[in-house]
């Protein structure tokens, strides 16, 4: 077979160009030469161009988005969303230090997670974020607690687990009753009666997150009628749901998918909100309930590749071998949930293809980023792995002694090394020798 390479998906910020691939308008080889591989390679425009699409969607509408920023927490991909206005989801102290650290604005911050420390609330307490959501009732005490220390009042939603199935992989849905996430639907209203007899907290809103990569909009929309019968309820009960958070979890495309447009999900929610007479707050005309989203993925999924050099061929009698100079460590999502990433010739060949197993260099078998791929390779030649800028390096551990990846941010023909690669020196850095 002659090489077929395809185009990259979902993006048209990396292409071909003169036969070979480009981060907008710089060639991904140029990088590669200058910083070494692996390479984690994003792109300014694709970013912008992702969260236009949910400008877009939130035009004229009091909805806040909150960027789930596990997804990638570079410093300046995060200056890049605060600066356009975004909120953040955070889910730990770490990543609240890194908005504050990126020029992100707390008041605009939720703060999700099961198991949030004494010292975490306290410093989102004292940043003053928007609001907490909160996921046991064990949590809401602990709050309580740390909030009466502080003086302060705590913001609180309660994330609630509406089960519904998104359709996605079991390690990234969440929203259904067997997660450890939230608190069970049926059992919310007597958790709110009971978070209102706290002090220290102030009940705001109504959280659900019900699963990552979803490409369906009816999933959405069923939890959202859990939600919105919940927030009658509790409504008839005197209390105020100022805001429904709706959680991220917006697919992305790997491969064939057809990812949801952000306005098509928001332009179905607030019909729905509408339809219920549900959108204005109830003895607050013209004030209406604020809609929040925490989309992670497809703010930044399609916008980074990774870039790794080709160190062996090793043919086999069942398989074809391409050794590379990324792994496991760099791309975790492969072996962990069997994904599929595109792996792009940098400069294709015009030659014979062959099948390959890309692997890396880490001595277990499941250090491999594709497999069964049809490419014309030579040891020394680039490939980009593709949507490698969301849960790709923020995964990415140092197993086997290998520093993490360098990162560049790419603008128009200029580029920007956004965070230097790690050096061996640095991993041993806080260990010592025992006496
Ligand atoms: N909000 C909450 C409460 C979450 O738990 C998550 C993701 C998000 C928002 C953002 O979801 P997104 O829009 O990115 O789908 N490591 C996995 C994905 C784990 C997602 C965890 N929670 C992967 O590589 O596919």
């Amino acid at each position: 077979m002659t090489s077929a390479f395809a185009t990259p998906v979902g993006q048209p910020w990396f292409h071909y160009h003169e036969g070979q691939l480009y981060a907008e308008d710089l060639a991904l080889s140029e990088l590669a030469e200058r910083h070494g591989t692996p390479l984690f390679v994003y792109s300014r425009a694709a970013l912008r161009g992702a969260w236009e699409r949910y400008a877009r969607a939130i035009e004229g509408r009091d909805a806040l988005i909150c960027y789930g920023m596990k997804a990638n927490s570079n410093l300046s991909v995060l200056r890049e969303f605060a600066q356009a206005g975004a909120g953040f989801d955070i889910v730990s102290g770490g990543e609240l230090a890194r908005v504050i650290a990126a020029g992100g604005d707390p008041g605009k911050v939720v703060f999700s997670g099961v198991g949030k420390q004494a010292w975490e609330m306290r410093a989102a307490l004292r940043a003053g974020v928007m609001c907490f959501n909160v996921e046991s009732e064990a949590e809401l005490q602990q709050l309580s607690e740390v909030a009466q220390a502080e003086g302060l009042t705590a913001p609180v939603s309660l994330r609630v687990n509406p089960d519904v199935d998104p359709g996605t992989h079991p390690y990234i849905s969440t929203g259904l009753k067997e997660n450890k996430f939230g608190i069970a639907i049926a059992d919310a209203p007597a958790v709110y009666a009971r978070a209102r007899e706290l002090p220290g907290l102030h009940l705001v809103g109504v959280d659900c997150h019900i699963g990552s990569q979803i490409t369906e909009l009816s999933p959405y929309l069923d939890a959202l009628e859990k939600l919105l019968d919940l927030v009658r309820d509790l409504e008839a009960t005197g209390l105020l749901i100022e805001h429904m958070d709706l959680g991220g979890g917006l697919g992305i495309r790997y491969q064939q998918e057809v990812p949801l447009e952000p306005k098509a999900l928001l332009d179905a929610v607030y019909a729905r909100l509408e339809a219920r007479g549900m959108l204005e707050l109830p003895g607050q005309p013209g004030r209406s309930r604020r809609i929040v989203l925490e989309p992670g993925r497809s703010l930044v999924g399609n916008a980074g590749v990774l870039l790794t050099r080709v160190e062996y061929l090793k043919p086999g009698e069942v398989k074809n071998f391409a050794i590379v100079d990324a792994a496991m460590n760099d791309l975790l999502r492969p072996t962990l949930y069997e994904a599929y990433h595109g792996i792009l010739p940098v400069v294709p060949r015009a030659g014979e293809t062959a099948r390959y197993d890309v692997v890396g260099p880490i001595c277990e078998s499941g250090d491999w980023l594709g497999r069964d791929r049809e490419l014309d390779l030579q040891a020394g030649d680039l490939l980009a792995v593709e949507s490698a800028g969301a849960y790709a390096m923020v995964m990415a551990s140092q197993y086997n002694t290998r520093p993490r990846a360098a990162e560049i941010l790419v603008d128009g023909d200029r580029h920007y090394v956004v965070r230097e690669r790690e050096t061996v020196a640095q991993l041993m850095a806080g260990e010592s020798l025992a006496p």
